[in-house]
């Protein structure tokens, strides 16, 4: 399973790949915006910065048209701008054919905002490297996310699409369990989500006790 951090904030991805286990980055405008990245030159340039942290890692950039011309030169540009990059292009009837065309010409892409297995089948059929479902975001309307990332795995694995099930919008530590339990190919979500699944009380206690007896032993 790939770890990947969804944030734009620089220090949180460097600690992220410190502690050795991040394969990528994800992005949207949102995130970015969080970070103050504004205008064209600054976002590219923090693209670039990104992709220099996460040392050979997929960095995940949107493209912000909505028609089939504009994203296909916004997806050009951004993918030129690193190897590391992949093109995030929305669920949307021009994103569909924008996946198609970048799938032909060898640029990967993410598909985002995913939020039913039919919006799935049709990002693996237009050649999507990676399909990101937003299970938080379904959970928020009382939907159940997990359920959408297994209905994909199965439809996937009937079909042998090689599309990567990127399983987004996750907001805690039992969300990456469950995706990995399921055969999500990777997930994203906060520092606090991966930091999340190194805590157990009884790993410290049992430490405090094993540093303590070594004390005693030794002086
Ligand atoms: O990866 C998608 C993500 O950025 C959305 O997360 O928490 O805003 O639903 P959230």
């Amino acid at each position: 399973m790939k770890f990947f951090i969804d944030t734009a904030n620089l220090d949180q991805i460097r600690e992220a790949q410190a502690l050795g286990v991040l394969d990528g980055v994800t992005t949207n405008p949102s995130l970015m915006a969080k970070e103050g990245i504004t205008g064209k030159n600054n976002i590219l340039k923090h693209y670039v910065a990104i992709c220099d942290i996460v040392e050979g890692g997929d960095v995940s950039a949107e493209v912000i048209a909505t028609d089939f011309e504009g994203m296909v030169r916004e997806g050009e540009e951004l993918a030129e701008l690193h190897e590391q990059i992949v093109v995030k292009v929305p669920m949307i009837r021009d994103g569909v054919k924008a996946l198609k065309y970048f799938s032909d010409k060898g640029i990967r892409t993410n598909c985002t905002l995913v939020f039913s297995a039919g919006q799935a089948l049709l990002a693996a059929k237009a050649g999507a490297t990676y399909v990101s479902p937003f299970i938080g975001r379904l959970d928020d309307i009382s939907t159940d996310g997990l359920n959408l990332i297994s209905e994909i795995r199965e439809i996937y694995d009937n079909y042998g699409f090689g599309t990567e099930i990127l399983a987004a919008s996750i907001r805690h530590t039992m969300h990456v369990i469950e995706c990995a339990k399921i055969g999500a190919d990777v997930m994203t979500g906060p520092l606090s989500a991966i930091e999340g699944l190194l805590k157990h009380p009884l790993t410290d206690i049992g430490l405090q006790k094993f540093l303590e007896d070594y004390r005693k032993g030794n002086g």
